[in-house]
């Protein structure tokens, strides 16, 4: 399974990029337009962060199937190697989507709110889908949606992976991973709940405390 970080936080890349294996990251306009820096500088500072085998994923802003198709050729050039296009699937996304996937281009089919929405986008050569589930939450069953498309993938023996997107809580997460979903992107702050519980805090803290009361120590010793 793959896991991406839902982000473009430098420093919050750098942190979690160190402490776990993740295996690129992920952004979109808004998520980009949150950063002081330009958002050409951005992408160059994550690039740099990720090895040549993570991958960068970044979303044309056109909306016309010509402009998308601009925007896409150039996003692909920003890195030698695994940098993937995200494309809405609107008509104009999906007829470029058809085109770009014919050039060799990495394509991440997204804003999916629907199964069969995301399905035609991998009919058109998509190589991840990115389905909406806290937003989908809005319109039904998103979990559910999401695991269907899986079915549906599946059934047809399509290889097109699915990346979940638009988390806003770990048992999303877990529902999706338990489901045997390909690959998930979180947003930082789910990924910190996923990681951190006080449990474990006051477990830890106990240990120590036994430890330093009996050898006077916060350490072992070996010799
Ligand atoms: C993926 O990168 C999506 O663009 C992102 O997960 C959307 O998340 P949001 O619904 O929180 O905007």
């Amino acid at each position: 399974m793959e896991l991406y970080l839902d982000t473009a936080d430098v420093s919050s890349i750098r942190k979690w990029n160190d402490i776990l294996r993740i295996d690129g990251v992920t952004t979109n306009p808004s998520i980009l337009a949150k950063e002081k820096e330009d958002y050409l500088k951005v992408i160059a500072e994550i690039s740099e962060i990720l090895s040549d085998n993570q991958i960068l994923f970044m979303q044309v802003v056109a909306t016309s199937y010509e402009d998308i198709l601009k925007e896409a050729r150039q996003i692909a050039k920003l890195r030698k190697k695994n940098m993937y296009v995200k494309i809405p699937v609107t008509p104009d996304g999906l007829k470029a989507i058809k085109v770009l996937h014919e050039e060799g281009i990495g394509i991440l089919a997204t804003a999916i709110y629907s199964a069969p929405q995301a399905f035609l986008a991998a009919k058109n050569g998509a190589d991840y889908l990115a389905p909406y589930v806290n937003r989908m939450e809005n319109y039904g069953d998103g979990i559910e949606e999401v695991l269907t498309l899986q079915a549906m993938l599946g059934n047809a023996n399509m290889d097109t992976k699915i990346i979940a997107a638009s988390f806003k809580n770990v048992n999303q997460v877990k529902q999706l991973i338990a489901g045997g979903i390909a690959a998930v992107t979180v947003p930082v702050d789910v990924l910190s709940n996923m990681v951190l519980h006080p449990g474990t805090a006051i477990a830890v803290e106990e240990f120590s405390e036994s430890w330093k009361k009996r050898f006077d120590e916060d350490k072992i010793r070996f010799e």
